[in-house]
């Protein structure tokens, strides 16, 4: 089976960046699953959320992000996922990210993350109180399952690619 890193995090923490420079470096294929799903559904994340509500993009979320996983298990090349900060709220998703060794959390400060995020493609990031409580309420899913955790507060997307690749590599030289 080829390597599958997935990216998970907040909002705003830096994971499709991240995620592109990793891939970049590393020679493996990239993919988002956000990107997917616009692709698919032919609207953007925003339309989803405004013209079919939350609880119908969380459907489709949960279907892509596993369609995903499965496809990145029976390719050929290693494969850099980066999922939307909300999957981990999905059971079978979180179900599916148990066994998985390479699930990597983009850890950000609150204030870092909600400056990121006002790029007026998220919905759930206009209200800040609410982006608070969602932060809060996620944190313990992200730490639940994740097995590499990097600490991005004040780093730069190299110096992060750089921390991700060399955790990578202290794993495969220990195994
Ligand atoms: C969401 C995060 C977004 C996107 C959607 C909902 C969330 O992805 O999937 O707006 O619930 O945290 P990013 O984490 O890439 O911003």
């Amino acid at each position: 089976m080829p390597p599958i890193l997935i990216l998970i995090g907040f909002m705003g923490s830096g994971k499709t960046a991240v995620g592109k420079s990793v891939a970049l470096n590393l020679g493996w294929t990239f993919e988002d699953a956000d990107e997917l799903i616009e692709k698919d559904q032919g609207m953007s994340i925003s339309q989803i959320f405004q013209q079919r509500g939350e609880a119908a993009f969380r459907r489709i979320e949960e279907e892509a992000v596993l369609k995903l996983l499965d496809e990145a298990a029976g390719g050929a090349q290693g494969v850099v996922v980066s999922l939307g900060g909300g999957a981990v709220t999905n059971a079978m998703v979180l179900e599916r990210l148990k066994p998985e060794p390479l699930v990597a959390l983009l850890d950000a400060d609150l204030e870092t993350a909600f400056a990121r995020a006002q790029n007026g493609k998220r919905p759930l990031a206009r209200d800040p109180e609410r982006f608070r409580e969602l932060y809060i309420e996620r944190e313990k899913l992200y730490h639940g399952v994740a097995k590499v955790m990097v600490d991005t507060r004040g780093k730069s997307v190299e110096k992060v690619t750089a921390e991700i690749i060399g955790r990578l590599k202290e794993g495969t030289s220990s195994n």
